[in-house]
């Protein structure tokens, strides 16, 4: 009988990479989402049955236990990056994770698996503080969790290279903030997806290697945020100008389009922004996983092309097969 793994905010950007990841590794899995009509796309990454989304309501004395119950491995992959009314990050990045983490204890699954954020232990953001906080609760109430800490993560679907590149279409020039030096390590989903079946797989197998453990999940390259937008304009062919904004000047701008039903800037995002984003020295990593991070140069082209200037095939030779 296959195992049971149940994937909280699996309809999410990574949702989709590891629910893949696990489908194709012979995983039965739930997904447990607020909308499950948003995650019927990725019952067609399993066979007919494998994959099956199902309705959670996250409140206390919802169906967090239920869907626990029975599961071999559970992953939370919910997060926010703004809060809105009733969803604050107290509850997204606290409350929630800790019920979840309550359960896997009390049903006695063989692996946690939680995603947090790298920088979030030198940040000082809402954010971040509600992140690290979301750590230690789901730390305390199921020692064995496993924390991964990736920096900004890549791939088809990103909402970060995306999003700037779809900018970069229609505006002449594009906001440094802070003056683009704030350093990343960004990661490609899909090794974090292989990280996350290699645990759980370890987890089923009876191992602990992985348990009761922090890894900082960065690729294999530290890049400031103005090189990011050259590896952009690299991919798009579409180089523009580069504004320098100040972080007060960035503090006040987040501030207004916070405003927003979904806002592109918020102020305590400026604020993260003031850390750093990369694998702290004694962390643990991709490497005491077994897993080589792939590179940007290796993933931006196949999704990053569609933005490119007079369309995805300008500037290259036609060729006869
Ligand atoms: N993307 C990045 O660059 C990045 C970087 C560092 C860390 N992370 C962390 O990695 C994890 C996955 O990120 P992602 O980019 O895949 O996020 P995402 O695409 O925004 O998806 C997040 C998931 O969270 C769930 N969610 C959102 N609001 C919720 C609420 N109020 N109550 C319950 N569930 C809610 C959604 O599930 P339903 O709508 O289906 O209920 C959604 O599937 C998050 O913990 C994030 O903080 C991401």
């Amino acid at each position: 009988m296959s195992k049971i793994i149940c994937i909280f905010g699996g309809t999410g950007f990574l949702g989709k990479y590891v629910t893949q990841e696990l489908a194709r590794a012979g995983y039965r899995i739930k997904i447990a989402t607020r909308y499950p009509e948003s995650a019927y796309e990725l019952k067609t990454y399993g066979d007919v049955g494998q994959i099956v989304p199902v309705a959670c309501d996250y409140r206390e004395g919802g169906d967090v236990d239920d869907l626990v119950k029975g599961c071999d491995a559970v992953i939370n992959l919910i997060g926010i990056l703004y809060e809105k009314g009733k969803n604050n990050f107290a509850r997204i990045h606290i409350d929630v994770p800790e019920r979840i983490a309550k359960a896997c204890a009390k049903h006695e699954v063989k692996s946690f698996v939680h995603v947090s954020a790298l920088g979030i232990d030198k940040a000082h953001s809402k954010y971040a503080k509600s992140k690290l906080a979301g750590e230690e609760a789901v730390s305390k109430a199921f020692p064995k969790t496993t924390i991964l800490r990736p920096s900004v993560i890549f791939g088809p679907g990103d909402g970060f290279f995306n999003l700037f590149a779809k900018l970069s279409c229609f505006l002449p020039v594009l906001p440094l903030i802070g003056g683009g030096e704030t350093k990343f390590q960004t990661v490609y989903a899909d090794d974090i997806a292989h990280a996350i079946a290699k645990i759980v797989r370890a987890g089923a197998q009876g191992k602990q290697d992985y348990q009761d453990k922090i890894y900082e999940l960065g690729g294999p390259e530290i890049v400031s945020f103005k090189e990011i937008y050259g590896r952009l304009f690299e991919q798009t062919n579409r180089p523009r100008a580069l504004i320098s904004i100040p972080w007060g000047v960035a503090k006040f701008q987040g501030a207004i389009l916070s405003l927003m039903p979904k806002p592109l800037l918020t102020r305590d995002q400026v604020t993260s922004l003031q850390s750093d984003n990369v694998v702290s020295d004694k962390a643990l990593t991709f490497d005491d996983l077994g897993i080589a991070p792939s590179a940007m140069e290796s993933v931006l082209p196949e999704y990053l092309s569609c933005y490119k200037r007079g369309g995805p095939f300008s500037g290259e030779k036609i060729t006869s097969f």
